[in-house]
């Protein structure tokens, strides 16, 4: 006998279950900036555990941890010196396997940070490189290189780093002469790991282990698509044959750690950090064998446009529906800036290099702008990743002084940039000064005086909060069938100024970006606004969700 599988009402597609990566919200915490447990100024894991209620009354399905690993610091924890263990600053291994425990008893899943490019200058297989000296086999699991010139003194490429300025430093040997070149892609802290070499691709295996065996539920892959180079190292650089950007052998890698991933009951998660402009070779990371999900970056860099975020929208589901992987949408991380700020200046797209201090901006249009796109981008079919401190509605520090500054982004660009420090400051829990607002200590980023009109106590229940959009639009994501499908169509009214789309049978979503009032179309109920609607019109930079 056979069992016709449409029909049975168990089995049927509609009614199971989707993995949970497929549409889940997943709040990014920058340990360093979240909550200070110990009063030291700097975030740690103490504070987390502490401020879990919060987490679980957003609403949200996952935590991203950026790397909490052993750290010099020299880029904010993504110079790695040990997997193994917590960097001090933050906490212990127990704590962390604790924090994970705890997360998961009130159903929030844990995500990790891997950053497969680069390890910290201080990690030890860079130690042992250094000392080990020219033509050791601990130089190969790096790229040293003899540079160019008479006397070798010029870099063994050209190629710039996205942190500016060149790729390579030469070291001096232990017997005091100099030395070879190393690669790397980023800060001089960061050496380039060679990808060619067994040690790197089985130390990375056992260290997704080591995190999947204490119950983390994923991994988040940092600078996802350079780890691999052409080992001839070519000094051209172009779109078409790029010797350090999502070579073709890349996804060999992550088809090896999609196979450690599956091999758990339940199977863990890769969400990459895929910065690729052509939607197709994105795509190509996405495929059933690699990662699950990767950031849309795409959506997060667009401006405030109804045309250029609907291309963005139509590509992303382009691309990614051949794959059959949900698209994600992300409107800021720990290294952009703020869209409580930024959508409130003339040019309102985010660019590495166009990154300046001074732009203008209008903060009350920007607050209002944010609102209105996080609720386009909880309407749309995918996962959302919040970034700490968006759910207040934090806006970007743009006047740290100067002394305080951190980030080898901004020194690096010889002070033009002002770097990713501003999206960084500590949060503010509560409108108590005297404790850094509730976060603790005094934070290793100085808080700006009004950063308690954010806080968290003054914006519970507040209905006008942007806190209270957060909790509302994220268990609406929970409870309203449409929003948990993945079903998406444009929508008549869809044009010029306005996104109208619909999702499932009967929930329609719009944002009118233009500078006058649209009528809304008949509808039932209003599920949700990002600002007070004027009678049957919804006003300019404001989205509605809307039960037709
Ligand atoms: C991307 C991370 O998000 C960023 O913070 C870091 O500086 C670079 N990768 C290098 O690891």
């Amino acid at each position: 006998m056979t069992t016709d599988l449409s029909t049975d009402p168990l089995t049927a597609p509609a009614e199971q279950a989707a993995p949970w990566w497929r549409g889940a919200v997943i709040y990014q915490i920058y340990p360093r900036s979240f909550a200070d447990g110990n009063g030291d100024g700097t975030g740690d894991l103490a504070g987390v555990r502490a401020r879990l209620p919060h987490l679980k009354s957003l609403g949200v399905d996952a935590l991203w941890f950026t790397p909490w690993y052993s750290s010099p610091l020299a880029d904010g924890g993504y110079d790695v010196a040990d997997y193994r263990v917590i960097d001090p600053a933050f906490g212990t291994l127990d704590e962390a396997e604790q924090l994970i425990a705890e997360a998961a008893g009130l159903g929030i899943k844990t995500i990790v940070d891997i950053v497969p490019n680069h390890v910290s200058d201080q990690h030890e297989w860079f130690q042992a490189a250094l000392a080990a000296g020219p033509g050791s086999p601990e130089r190969q699991r790096f790229w040293f290189r003899p540079g160019r010139g008479e006397h070798g003194e010029l870099p063994p490429t050209d190629w710039e780093s996205s942190f500016s300025g060149g790729t390579w430093t030469r070291v001096t040997d232990p017997d005091g002469t100099p030395g070879d070149w190393y690669l790397h892609l980023f800060a001089p802290e960061q050496p380039d790991l060679n990808w060619n070499h067994p040690d790197v691709r089985a130390e990375h295996e056992r260290v997704l282990r080591f995190w999947f065996d204490r119950g983390v539920a994923g991994i988040r892959i940092d600078s996802a698509t350079m780890p691999v180079k052409d080992p001839a190292l070519p000094n051209e650089v172009t779109p078409d044959a790029h010797p350090f950007v999502d070579r073709d052998e890349i996804h060999d890698i992550y088809r090896g750690w999609r196979a450690v991933a599956d091999s758990y009951a339940e199977p863990r998660v890769l969400v990459g950090e895929v910065w690729l402009a052509d939607p197709h070779r994105f795509a190509r990371y996405l495929r059933t064998d690699e990662m699950h999900t990767a950031f849309n970056f795409d959506f997060m860099m667009r401006p405030w446009d109804a045309d250029e975020l609907r291309t963005a929208i139509v590509s992303t589901l382009d691309a990614h529906g051949p794959v059959g992987a949900p698209p994600t949408w992300v409107l800021s991380n720990h290294d952009v800036t703020r869209a409580a700020t930024r959508y409130g200046r003339e040019d309102s797209s985010f660019g590495f290099v166009a990154r300046a201090f001074g732009i203008p901006t209008d903060l009350a249009k920007a607050q209002r702008r944010a609102r209105a796109a996080a609720l386009l981008s909880a309407a749309l079919p995918g996962s959302l990743y919040v970034y700490q401190g968006d759910e207040l509605g934090l806006p970007e520090v743009e006047d740290l002084p100067l002394d305080v500054l951190q980030d080898p982004m901004h020194f690096r660009s010889g002070g033009t940039d002002p770097g990713r420090d501003g999206c960084r400051v500590p949060l503010p829990w509560t409108s108590d000064a005297g404790s850094a607002f509730g976060f603790g200590g005094t934070p290793w980023l100085p808080q700006p005086a009004n950063w308690g009109d954010y806080s968290v106590e003054r914006q519970d229940g507040d209905p006008r909060s942007m806190l209270t959009l957060y909790r509302t639009m994220i268990a609406l994501r929970r409870s309203e069938p449409a929003l948990r499908g993945e079903e998406f169509a444009w929508a008549a009214g869809d044009g010029d100024d306005v996104l109208a789309f619909r999702r499932g049978e009967d929930l329609l979503c719009l944002v009118n970006f233009g500078e006058t009032a649209v009528d809304l179309p008949s509808h039932l109920e209003v599920l949700l606004a990002s600002g007070e609607l004027t009678g049957s019109q919804l006003p300019t930079d404001t989205a509605v969700w809307l039960r037709v």
